[in-house]
């Protein structure tokens, strides 16, 4: 699985503006949480999550660097360099579970949902973006069973407001038996303080800035823990992500200095 291999781009789909999903010629049942590395030649590696795991596997991606820019400029039949599945994926637990993902963060939890759904749970999404237009997999979803609730910063569609809200909403009415959670750090960081006072327990998925990804440098260790984001996660469990004084505040870059989330 470390190995690296050169896949085809078979299948390019613009869910959104600024999201695609590339369908890659690699079939190789991933676990819903788990990433590849996309190596581009001459650009970068970078980790992505698998948005599709079954059949083809697919990631969705969102263009905002250079390194995304340049994917995008890639068209159906360009070969890629991959390495993985790698790293842990979410594990299922009960049978009413609650999911939510802000952005791009929905990719990992489509293919978690339909799994669920088609083991007979029962799966309500919370789904979020910044305006109707950016949401993404509202109709993945519903076609997989899931109810999806949804809210929009500037009130295009659903709720006005963020994931959060909707779900401080929700469990006042409603329990679950796990939640699931993907998106903006800041966002998860609210959603496990939400659901612990709920006492639901919590996965979510992280996003760090990876060298080897495969445990070796230590970029990726969520300070405080000793847990390696590439090895032991990207899916942590939230007992893990409250022994972390760096979930919910900053991350590190490709040089080793913390930048805080929330400021440029
Ligand atoms: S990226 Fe090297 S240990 Fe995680």
């Amino acid at each position: 699985m470390h190995e690296m291999q050169v896949v085809e781009i078979k299948k390019i789909v613009r869910e959104t503006k600024r999201i695609r999903t590339f369908f890659l010629d690699l079939d190789v049942n991933a676990i819903p949480g788990q990433f590849v590395m996309v190596w581009l030649p001459g650009v970068n590696e970078k980790p992505m999550s698998a948005s599709y795991t079954r059949g083809d596997l697919g990631i969705t991606v969102l263009r905002l660097g250079d390194f995304t820019r340049r994917l995008f400029e890639l068209s159906e039949g360009d070969l890629l360099g991959i390495r993985g599945p790698m790293g842990r994926g979410f594990k299922i637990y009960g049978d009413r579970l609650l999911l939510v993902g802000g952005g791009v963060g929905v990719a990992p939890l489509a293919p978690l949902a339909e799994e669920a759904l088609r083991d007979g749970k029962e799966v309500t999404a919370i789904v979020g973006a910044l305006t109707a237009s950016e949401l993404l997999f509202v109709d993945r979803l519903k076609r997989a069973g899931a109810r999806v609730l949804i809210s929009t910063d500037d009130g295009t569609a659903g709720r006005k407001g963020f994931t959060t809200d909707v779900l401080a909403e929700l469990l006042e009415e409603e329990s679950f038996d796990q939640c699931f959670t993907c998106g903006p750090e800041l966002m998860m960081a609210k959603v496990l303080e939400i659901t612990r006072s709920k006492r639901i327990p919590t996965q979510a998925s992280l996003h760090r800035y990876f060298k080897c990804g495969i445990g070796i440098c230590g970029q990726c260790v969520l300070d405080g823990t000793g847990l390696r984001v590439c090895k032991e996660g990207p899916t942590f469990r939230d007992k893990e992500l409250r022994r972390s004084h760096e979930f919910g505040r900053y991350w590190r870059n490709a040089a080793g200095q913390k930048i805080y989330f929330g400021r440029r």
